[in-house]
């Protein structure tokens, strides 16, 4: 009789085993609150899998990890530290955290697997770095000869006070720093040679960020 009911239960077990389906019940970002992750942020990807006997594999640019309840139990993934936190027969849950997000991360896919065939993808959404003003020209034939000394080139903000000023020789400079209370700009380049100044050419610039990066 007992040999019986032993039986009866190894082929229940086997029977659900058969019927239980791996899937990722949820895979979300679960910090910070707001969607769009500003650079340097901690971000946590939270995926919660069902039925795949302890096990989970994150997977993002290329690179595979596995993590079991019988270990290991966390590991990294890129810039990610990927672990299991909490786990019982039949659900996990698995967490992904970058302590400081980068703008490069800004597109990137992770995904979560329960198996082979059940996963779930998530993509990562870095606020753009704020749009800088590029690649504005001055026209040749604006400059005086002989050729140019250098360009005097300023930044008024909105209120037209002078917010960064520079002399230099190079056509191609990036203009870092300048405080994000302002929005708007106005940059004008001056190009001087040994005679003196040529006509300047004014360009408008606006900086888009986001609000909640700041
Ligand atoms: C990662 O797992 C190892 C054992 O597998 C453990 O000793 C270590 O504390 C864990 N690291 C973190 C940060 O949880
Ligand atoms: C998962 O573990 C990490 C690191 O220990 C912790 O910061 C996080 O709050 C945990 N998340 C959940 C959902 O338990
Ligand atoms: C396992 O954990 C999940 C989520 O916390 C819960 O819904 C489920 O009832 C638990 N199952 C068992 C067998 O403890
Ligand atoms: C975060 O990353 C940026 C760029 O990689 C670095 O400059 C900064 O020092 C880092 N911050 C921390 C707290 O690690
Ligand atoms: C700069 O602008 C000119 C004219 O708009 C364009 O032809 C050129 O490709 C641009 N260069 C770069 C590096 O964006
Ligand atoms: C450059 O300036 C000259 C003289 O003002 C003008 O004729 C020419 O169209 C300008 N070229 C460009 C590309 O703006
Ligand atoms: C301007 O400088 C930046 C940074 O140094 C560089 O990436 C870019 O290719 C340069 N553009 C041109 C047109 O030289
Ligand atoms: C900045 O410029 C935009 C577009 O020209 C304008 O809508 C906005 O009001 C300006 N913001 C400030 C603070 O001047
Ligand atoms: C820059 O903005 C000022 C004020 O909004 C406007 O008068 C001027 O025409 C703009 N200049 C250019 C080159 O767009």
């Amino acid at each position: 009789m007992a040999t019986g009911i032993y039986w009866c239960l190894v082929l229940t077990e086997c029977l659900s085993l058969v019927a239980s389906m791996a899937s990722v019940v949820q895979f979300a970002q679960t910090a910070p609150d707001y969607s769009i992750v500003c650079p340097g942020d901690r971000l946590v990807l939270t995926c919660i899998v069902a039925e795949t006997g302890g096990a989970v594999v994150w997977q993002g640019d290329g690179i595979q990890r596995l993590l079991l309840t019988s270990g290991p139990m966390n590991g990294t993934l890129n810039s990610f530290f990927v672990n299991i936190n909490e786990s019982n027969s039949t659900t996990l849950i698995s967490t992904a955290i970058d302590n400081n997000v980068s703008v490069t991360l800004d597109g990137a896919n992770i995904v979560c697997l329960a198996d082979g065939a059940n996963a779930k993808q998530f993509t990562i959404d870095v606020a753009d770095a704020p749009v800088s003003v590029n690649n504005v020209s001055v026209n040749d034939s604006t400059i005086p000869v002989p050729p140019i000394q250098h360009y005097i080139i300023n930044v008024y903000s909105a209120s037209n006070s002078i917010i960064f000023n520079s002399n230099t020789a190079n056509t191609n400079i990036t203009i870092t720093g300048l405080p994000l209370t302002d929005t708007n700009y106005t940059i004008t380049i001056i190009p001087v040679n040994v005679i003196g100044y040529g006509p300047s050419a004014t360009v408008n610039g606006t900086i888009y960020y986001n609000s909640n990066c700041h």
